[in-house]
């Protein structure tokens, strides 16, 4: 992960937040959504082909230790890159689990397509040709899902929430080159609990 200075980051960091008011234990990677670019593809076994396969083989073994990762095989325009990033507060092996699920299913959902996301609830995987990081492109892959439940009393939950979120964002992005992550809670109206975790690509 790099550091950036100033908006970029912060953009960045928008990527990968969830807020829910439980926070669920999952027993399997959820599947939520994909998004094929569509932008340009690939020829089966070229050598494009190739080097995504090996990108995405080598992935899982590129932890960063904080959940972070991120390979590159080849040069030039047929270069694949790929990151992933599981949420941090899933344990190591459904980590794995999610990411192989991730690099078979993205490729069958976009065949041949040298530009794909795709999110689980605990993990997201992206490969392209192009750069990744230093790149501040993430931002038109970015899905919104929402707890269906209502707050028992908007204006309160929204004005709880705020300052927890921001909180949370100035934390994941001073965390470092590779701890960029933050979790907390607040109570919010009623009592009820507002959990927030934010964390960054890069
Ligand atoms: C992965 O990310 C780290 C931190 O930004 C960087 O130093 C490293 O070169 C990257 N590795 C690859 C294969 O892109
Ligand atoms: C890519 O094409 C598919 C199938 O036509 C479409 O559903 C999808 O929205 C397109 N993706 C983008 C990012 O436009
Ligand atoms: C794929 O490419 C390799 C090496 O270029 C070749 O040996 C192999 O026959 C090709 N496979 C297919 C299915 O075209
Ligand atoms: C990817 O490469 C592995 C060997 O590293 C091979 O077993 C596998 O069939 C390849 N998969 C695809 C989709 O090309
Ligand atoms: C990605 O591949 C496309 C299609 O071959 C090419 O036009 C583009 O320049 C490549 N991108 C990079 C950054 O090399
Ligand atoms: C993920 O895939 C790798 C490589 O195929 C395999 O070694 C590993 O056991 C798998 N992990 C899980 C949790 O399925
Ligand atoms: C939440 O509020 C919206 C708008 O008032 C309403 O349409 C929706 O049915 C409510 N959802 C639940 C789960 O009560």
């Amino acid at each position: 992960m790099v550091i950036l200075t100033g908006k970029p980051l912060l953009f960045i960091c928008l990527n990968f937040i969830y807020v829910i008011n439980v926070l669920i234990k999952a027993q399997q990677p959820e599947f939520l959504y994909h998004i094929c670019q569509n932008a340009t593809t690939y020829t089966p076994n070229s050598s494009y082909a190739r080097n995504l396969n090996a990108t995405l083989s080598s992935l899982s073994s590129t932890n960063s230790g904080y959940g972070f990762f991120n390979s590159s095989k080849g040069q030039g325009p047929d270069t694949a890159n790929a990151i992933s990033l599981c949420r941090v507060d899933v344990e190591p092996g459904m980590c794995q689990t999610c990411l192989n699920d991730s690099t078979v299913r993205l490729r069958q959902s976009c065949p041949n397509q040298r530009e794909a996301i795709i999110y689980y609830d605990i993990c997201l995987l992206r490969y392209t040709n192009a750069t990744i990081i230093g790149n501040n492109d993430m931002n038109r892959d970015v899905v919104y899902l929402w707890n269906v439940n209502n707050a028992s009393n908007k204006e309160q939950f929204n004005r709880d929430l705020r300052p927890l979120m921001n909180k949370l964002r100035s934390e994941a992005a001073a965390g470092g080159s590779l701890l960029k992550f933050a979790m907390d809670n607040t109570t919010g109206p009623d009592f009820a609990t507002i959990y927030g975790l934010a964390q960054c690509v890069q």
